[in-house]
């Protein structure tokens, strides 16, 4: 009988000790498992001389219960500390300063672009847009450019299988818009243009704005001035030279290209324009002895090279956030 009551001692001891959850269960095992020392106790009654049975099974199932109570008590109590700890552990220093998020930014190109659209808004242009992936007509054929005229071949077209193409350039927006709206129409078409071409000036995609305005009664003084107006409000009254240098265009008759200048740097091409070819009025069902319009075709990275001083093309397209970010306060 003593060391029956070692043994309660003995698992009570035990438990007290037990430091974590897992420990307690060890404890547990140790105990109450199938090969614990009071189930091999509970056992071993059978072993006993009968008239000493009853009481040692009492005695045990007594013990048993008192040893399920302390695991219970110590199991509540460690899982309490367990909680106390993590709470302690997780807890949020509300007065920690915020993650803060950078701010995004507009590409040098995009902020171009979007000013370029912004100063023609105000002036009555709409916004049109046309698909990159283009088809012959609109990209070509509409523009008074036969199969095998020449002026393809300065075009570095990409084809597609299907024989459509990535259009070369934004002007095939103005067929698409006069097939829609007819004349009178002032429209603005900003996008990506793409030429097999790549060298450090010339990128296989880059941006252009394309301007076209039919109305009756307009001429060439109209589209030099609006043109000249706008280069100069974009360059923000910075000294600059404009020259419209006599061209070539076959959607455009007279044409003309049109240079800037501007302190330390060359002359620098910015866009191509011209009134309307005939031609072109005619395709889209416009009367060209009713109406007459100038047209404009604009390279927005050269604009935006010129406004911020950027003197290599390529750095436009590395997305090297070294030169971005430089352009993350605007
Ligand atoms: N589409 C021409 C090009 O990409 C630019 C151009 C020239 C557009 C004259 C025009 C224009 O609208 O009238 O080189």
């Amino acid at each position: 009988m003593s060391s029956y009551d070692s043994y309660q001692r003995d698992a009570e001891e035990a438990i007290r000790a037990a430091a974590s959850l897992t420990q307690l269960e060890q404890v547990r095992v140790s105990w109450l498992g199938r090969k614990g020392i009071l189930t091999t106790a509970l056992r071993g009654i059978r072993e006993l001389p009968e008239e000493e049975r009853p009481d040692a099974g009492l005695k045990l199932q007594s013990i048993r219960s008192v040893i399920e109570q302390a695991l219970e008590g110590r199991q509540q109590a460690l899982k309490h500390v367990a909680i106390e700890e993590k709470v302690a552990r997780e807890r949020i220093d509300v007065t920690l300063p915020g993650r803060r998020l950078p701010p995004g930014a507009y590409h040098p190109t995009m902020r171009t672009l979007r000013r370029i659209c912004a100063w023609f808004a105000r002036y009555g242009f709409q916004e049109a847009q046309g698909p990159e992936v283009e088809d012959d007509y609109h990209n070509f054929e509409a523009l008074n450019i036969p199969p095998l005229h020449p002026a393809r071949a300065m075009h570095d077209t990409f084809y597609l299988s299907d024989g459509q193409l990535l259009r070369t350039h934004t002007s095939p927006v103005q067929i698409r818009a006069m097939a829609e709206h007819g004349a009178p129409i002032r429209i603005i078409a900003p996008g990506r243009v793409y030429r097999c071409d790549s060298d450090p000036t010339h990128s296989p995609m880059f941006h252009q704005v394309e301007g076209l305005c039919i109305e009756p009664g307009i001429n060439m003084a109209h589209l030099k001035s609006v043109v000249t107006e706008f280069l100069q409000d974009f360059f923000e009254g910075r000294e600059i030279e404009i020259r419209f240098r006599a061209s070539y265009f076959p959607f455009t008759e007279p044409s003309a290209e049109v240079d800037v200048r501007h302190e330390n740097s060359g002359w620098l091409e910015v866009m191509g324009c011209g009134m309307v070819h005939p031609n072109v009025l005619q395709s889209s069902d416009i009367d060209p002895l009713q109406h007459a319009g100038f047209a404009f075709g604009m390279g927005v990275e050269r604009l935006a090279m010129l406004y911020y001083d950027i003197r290599d093309l390529r750095v436009m397209f590395a997305n090297d956030l070294r030169f971005l970010s430089q352009f993350s306060g605007e």
